[in-house]
């Protein structure tokens, strides 16, 4: 409970103190943003995404600030998954929040062996599988444009996290997204998460370069709020009627406690800030109390906001 109104709900199989989550690839392994909020601020976080091997990702320059929002080109620079394990899981672990891992194969295979590794610690409440990365060529947005290969890649994914959540992490890259996630759901898939990153580009006309290194990037931030909570709206409907017990995890360009509210009204049971820990790294705890508020003064728990957008 907080604030008078019960915050508390649970999504793709697992249950949140608050509905708030920190976003893949924008709070590190949790640890970094440990001096700027109190872990219980937050329902968890979503870790950056965990390759089986270590990768330096792209050449600089791999971000840029645009007008209501920014561009990345990471390319899913990460430690890997064994020095994941051994030294940034056990401090997650030991936190009150939910621990949801990212994470990236090039292939089926590698999702299969990852999804087993991860699925099997304790310290992990469920895994996300990132089938829409803009930035990387093997695998990332190849795997999420084709909801045969979404199913296909879920359901190894499913099998080896021998009853673990898995959650797919969908991108907006596409006309329409709503087949990719009844994939995800066919495929066993506990929730489907939406949005990631926009494909787009930045050109400095001074020198008439890109201003990435990579030319082309993932426009995050409030720029695309707009677009994430109309392909939430979509999902969440066609979920409710065809596979109801399968959640929508709402982000994209969350500022504000009421931007979170916006996302949980079109149909999302939980959301995750992004790129606001970049211009304030408490800025995850805030929305949470933002929210908090919001209900509040709605006279609504956070579980009856879901879905309650009046038509
Ligand atoms: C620098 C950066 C790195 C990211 N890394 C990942 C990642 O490793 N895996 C993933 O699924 N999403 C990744 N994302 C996408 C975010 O989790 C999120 O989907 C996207 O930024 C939209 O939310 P926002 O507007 O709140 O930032 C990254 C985003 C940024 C800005």
């Amino acid at each position: 409970m907080s604030a008078g109104v019960d915050m508390a709900v649970s999504v793709g199989g697992v249950a949140l103190a608050n509905p708030v989550l920190a976003a893949s690839g924008t709070f590190g392994y949790g640890r970094e943003y440990s001096p700027y909020l109190e872990p219980t601020a937050i329902g968890g976080l979503v870790t950056k995404g965990v390759s089986l091997r270590p990768r330096e990702g792209n050449p600089p320059p791999r971000i840029v600030e645009t007008a209501c929002g920014m561009l990345n080109a990471i390319g899913l620079a990460n430690v890997g998954l064994e020095e994941f394990l051994a030294h940034k899981l056990p401090w997650l672990a030991g936190q009150p929040g939910a621990v949801v891992v990212n994470l990236y194969g090039e292939s089926v295979e590698e999702f299969a062996e990852l999804a087993a590794r991860l699925g099997a610690e304790p310290g992990v409440d469920a895994l996300e599988l990132n089938v829409s990365c803009p930035n990387v060529k093997e695998g990332g947005m190849a795997f999420g444009c084709h909801p045969g290969a979404v199913g296909e890649v879920t359901q190894a994914a499913v099998r080896a996290a021998a009853g673990k959540p898995v959650w797919v992490k969908l991108t907006p890259n596409v006309t329409d997204p709503m087949p990719m996630a009844l994939a995800a759901a066919q495929a066993g898939a506990q929730a489907v998460s939406l949005i990631n990153t926009l494909l787009a580009m930045a050109i400095d006309p001074q020198t008439r370069r890109p201003r990435l290194a990579n030319v082309v990037g993932g426009l995050s931030g409030p720029a695309i709020k707009p677009v994430g909570l109309r392909m939430v709206w979509q999902v969440a409907g066609a979920l409710k009627i065809q596979h109801p017990q399968v959640d929508v995890v709402g982000l994209g360009g969350i500022m504000s406690g009421t931007d979170a509210a916006e996302y949980l009204i079109a149909g999302a049971k939980a959301v995750q800030v992004g790129t606001a820990s970049f211009t304030d790294p408490a800025a995850a705890g805030r929305i949470a109390a933002e929210l908090a508020a919001y209900c509040t003064e709605q006279k609504m728990s956070a579980a009856e906001l879901c879905g309650s957008l009046r038509l």
